[in-house]
């Protein structure tokens, strides 16, 4: 309710038109927006004689003849506008009538009239041109790509709302025609705050709040659909997450059922928010049998720091950075004939399938991490970072992805760190933010071997179990579905348990790997792995057909 009363502003409204000369020059033409050369995109209305979008970033696109261009609102919205190449060009609260060309050369022009947020309906009554001129096609109509979403794919907190979102920015990269219905505060499921419904039924209505009326899904067809949910549904209901599990796969259901041939792309929450329940609702329909239903992991795209704005929100920078991994994506499946998505890039520096990363904001890690390998099963990892432990991490990472059961064993040969809670071992891990579910084995000056987890995202770090035990040791951390075991051993054949944890719900494609954190984000500590054997192999795991992350940072 609250965010559809129309800003009224009386003086804009009274003095724009003396401003303007509107009035004075009697050279223009008044046009009709119900024009076929018109194109518009997002969820546009017609009410009489106006055209109305609901929705942020909807946007009308047409061509123009002439040296003017002013357009007549119903409404007080902000805009923005870009004539030909320029720059856009911010309207706020623009009202009843605005010029936004004059002067310029005499031929053909195009404009663009987008909106800034969700609260900003446009109500486009007339397009006025000088008397002579017209409206033309600005060209073919594009193929669509919608993105559905909360505050991140809105761009809130952004400096330009909509159209600094990845969803605009990395459309446009693209040079593809967009829809954004995403709306801050939704959640997925029905009945977050305020008991306001979620996406799962606004997705199908005209415009988002409450509303009762059913979008009319002829009116439109994307070749493609991007869906980012999940923090408010955490943060704000705490959804249980066989339930948002649940409802997400009916969802996804439901838009398949819309638009069978869309390539449909589910990007995990930046921050790692529900994604164990997300990534199993794709799971669940890929293994039924839909081919154009892609997971896609962002975790390790975005780190907390300059890329956020708060806790939540991705800054300007945030959102070019997810727009710039979202891209090849896209940009694989959209291609004819379709390739397949993109994989991890080959890094010439580790064997077979082995990533790694800094894990954590700069601020967490410090100084930056690296790792070297000396045959195929031996690592040397430098880490920084203020710890692995509390509410988040910051660390070295070198890793796989791995699916189902896993065993990992490593011989740790030695250990040098300055901080006692420093900490060297073997590390499962649900995704790549600072803040997720994870079991780490290892090593730590302060305590010999330590089996310690997060069960939960931004959950506080508990310790399982210890062992005394110093460097050269042999270390086996287990997951056997939502268990895991760890043990150590002096010699690597005689194994003794240091703890289990049981029942953790943790996604089914996750990582595993080697950690190392100096626990000072001042210094950087030093580890060497001998005997790495994944399943008791050498550095080679089969690839996981459902977690795919193009390049990490
Ligand atoms: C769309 O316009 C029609 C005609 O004016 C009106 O009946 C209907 O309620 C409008 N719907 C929305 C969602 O604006
Ligand atoms: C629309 O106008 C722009 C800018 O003048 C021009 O580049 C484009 O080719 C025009 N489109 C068509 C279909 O004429």
């Amino acid at each position: 309710m609250l965010f559809f009363t129309p800003r009224i502003s009386t003086i804009v409204l009274l003095i724009l038109p003396i401003l303007l000369g509107i009035g004075r020059a009697a050279a223009q033409s008044l046009l009709d927006p119900i024009d076929s050369n018109i194109q518009y995109y997002g969820r546009w209305n017609q009410s009489d004689k106006t055209m109305i979008s609901w929705w942020p970033g909807a946007y009308a696109k047409f061509n123009f003849t002439g040296t003017t261009l002013a357009i007549k609102l119903r409404s007080t919205v902000d805009l923005y506008y870009k004539i030909d190449d320029g720059e856009y060009v911010q309207l706020p609260e623009a009202s009843e009538t605005v010029q936004l060309a004059k002067h310029l050369e005499p031929g053909l022009h195009s404009a663009l009239i987008a909106s800034k947020t969700e609260k900003d309906s446009i109500q486009l009554q007339k397009i006025i041109v000088d008397s002579d001129a017209n409206i033309k096609p600005p060209g073919p109509a594009g193929n669509i790509v919608e993105f559905v979403g909360d505050s991140i794919t809105a761009g809130l907190t952004t400096s330009r709302g909509a159209l600094t979102s990845y969803a605009w920015l990395v459309a446009e990269s693209l040079a593809m025609e967009h829809t954004q219905i995403a709306y801050p505060a939704v959640c997925l499921v029905d009945g977050c705050s305020d008991a306001a419904p979620g996406m799962e039924s606004q997705y199908f209505k005209w415009k988002g709040w409450y509303d009762d009326e059913n979008w009319d899904f002829t009116r439109y067809t994307p070749s493609a659909i991007v869906i980012m949910l999940g923090s408010n549904d955490e943060k704000v209901v705490k959804q249980e997450s066989s339930r948002f599990e649940k409802t997400y796969s009916k969802f996804l259901k439901r838009i398949r059922n819309e638009f069978q041939k869309a390539h449909i792309f589910i990007v995990s929450e930046p921050l790692g928010a529900l994604f164990a329940p997300t990534q199993a609702a794709v799971r669940s329909l890929t293994l039924a049998g839909d081919k154009k239903m892609y997971f896609v992991d962002s975790t390790p795209w975005v780190q907390y720091g300059k890329a956020f704005n708060d806790e939540a929100h991705p800054s300007d920078y945030g959102h070019e950075l997810i727009a710039k991994k979202l891209f090849p994506y896209l940009q694989a499946k959209l291609a004819v004939p379709t390739q397949p998505l993109p994989g991890p890039p080959p890094n010439p520096n580790l064997p077979g399938i082995w990533q790694t990363m800094d894990i954590g904001g700069e601020e967490l890690i410090g100084l930056p991490g690296s790792v070297s390998f000396d045959s195929a099963d031996t690592f040397t990892l430098w880490g920084s970072g203020k710890d692995i432990g509390s509410r988040q991490d910051a660390f070295r990472f070198v890793y796989q992805q791995a699916t189902t059961n896993t065993v990992v064993t490593v011989k740790v040969e030695s250990h040098s760190a300055f901080a006692s809670c420093a900490k060297a071992g073997i590390m499962i891990r649900e995704h790549l933010a600072s803040s997720s579910p994870n079991v780490i084995l290892g090593m730590s000056p302060a305590d010999g071997v330590i089996f310690q987890s997060r069960p939960m995202r931004n959950m506080e770090t508990k310790l399982a179990g210890r062992a005394r035990a110093s460097s050269p040791c042999h270390l086996k951390l287990e997951r056997k579905g939502r268990d895991f075991f760890g043990s150590w051993s002096s010699d690597g054949k005689s194994w003794e348990p240091v703890a289990e944890l049981r029942g953790l719900n943790m996604a089914k494609d996750y990582y595993v790997g080697l950690a190392v954190t100096s626990c000072d984000p001042s210094v950087v500590s030093v580890a060497k792995f001998t005997e790495v054997q994944i399943n008791g192999k050498v550095s080679q795991l089969e690839t996981p057909h459902l977690i795919l992350q193009p390049n990490t940072l």
